[in-house]
């Protein structure tokens, strides 16, 4: 049988590393492209890589996520996360590949207080969701057999080399500092790590699934129980207290509850996420590895 070949795009972001990775281990011929390689705003390009190199399979995974300097850039934003997935979407259609593209739990408004299924009525509160909803709606408008999978919170351990990182690694930054740590909680998400993301993402395309899926980490937890846990697992103990939207403001409003729930994926066969505790577990072991290898 003929080996399948995957394309993945944003293939140096915390999911992209672990996307090339499980594809590699599920015997798939992985293109890893990264914005260097590839910008996937540049329609030209998307159209000339994904019509010459014969792939079955194109995974979107770059974004433009910082979600408060998109309300101060939102064309950027929406470039990236709705145009971007426009030129993939109509690449995909000339070729005939499939397309499995991420979005967010932002693109909801997080009034439901409980998690979000997949027939809930998106309603983002910024710039951000709303160009991650229309990135959904391109993928749609252009393909009938796209994944569309919703996430929350990512964490990964190529987060530690990346730019933004993610929240695990603000957490260990801010510990570092002498200084006490405000974390919010009265919002709550469900944190979702990125190699087991991968995995299930992997799981879905042998299963031939398609349309809007939720794959956030399982359960809902506010984010400064959230950083309760990672310490706790880290062993540290810095000081931290709890805050509130009141009296923590940021650019961009977010959504107060925006777990999702997994009910669908599940019932169509996808695996459980792990445990948060697990899931964080692994997490700091991979750093720990990755530090002693850079130093040995
Ligand atoms: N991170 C989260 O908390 C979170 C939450 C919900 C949903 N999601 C979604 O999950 C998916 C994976 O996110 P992630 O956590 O892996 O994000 P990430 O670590 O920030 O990776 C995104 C990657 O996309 C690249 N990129 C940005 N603009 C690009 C462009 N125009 N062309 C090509 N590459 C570009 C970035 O490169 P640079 O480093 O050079 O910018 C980065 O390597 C995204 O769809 C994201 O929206 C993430």
């Amino acid at each position: 049988m003929q080996q399948q070949k995957v394309l993945v795009f944003g293939g140096r972001g915390q999911l992209g590393v672990e996307l090339c990775r499980v594809f590699e281990q599920r015997g798939f011929s992985v293109e890893r492209y990264d914005r260097q390689s590839l910008d996937v705003t540049d329609r030209e390009r998307v159209e000339q890589v994904i019509a010459t190199r014969g792939a079955n399979l194109v995974i979107n995974s770059a974004a433009y996520n910082q979600v408060d300097i998109a309300e101060q850039e939102p064309l950027a934003a929406f470039e990236a996360n709705a145009l971007a997935v426009r030129n993939l979407a109509l690449a995909c259609r000339q070729s005939g590949a499939r397309l499995v593209t991420y979005s967010t739990d932002y693109v909801f408004d997080g009034c439901k207080g409980s998690a979000y299924v997949e027939t809930d009525t998106p309603h983002p509160l910024g710039a951000y969701g709303v160009s991650k909803l229309a990135g959904e709606l391109y993928a749609q408008a252009y393909l009938e057999d796209a994944l569309i999978l919703r996430t929350s919170g990512v964490f990964g351990p190529a987060g530690a080399a990346t730019a933004r990182g993610n929240f695990v690694e603000t957490m260990l930054r801010l510990a570092r500092r002498d200084q006490p740590i405000r974390v919010l909680a009265d919002h709550l998400g469900s944190p979702t790590y990125a190699p087991a993301l991968a995995e299930r993402t992997a799981d879905m395309v042998a299963k031939g699934l398609s349309g809007v899926y939720h794959m956030g980490g399982g359960n809902a937890i506010s984010w400064y129980k959230f950083a309760e846990l990672i310490f706790e697992l880290a062993g540290l103990s810095p000081v931290l207290e709890p805050t509130d939207e009141r009296q923590y403001r940021t650019p961009a409003r977010r959504p107060k509850y925006s777990a999702l729930s997994n009910q669908k994926a599940e019932a169509a066969g996808i695996p459980a996420m792990p445990p948060l505790r697990e899931a964080v577990t692994a997490y700091l072991d991979a750093r720990r590895q990755a530090v002693t290898l850079q130093s040995s």
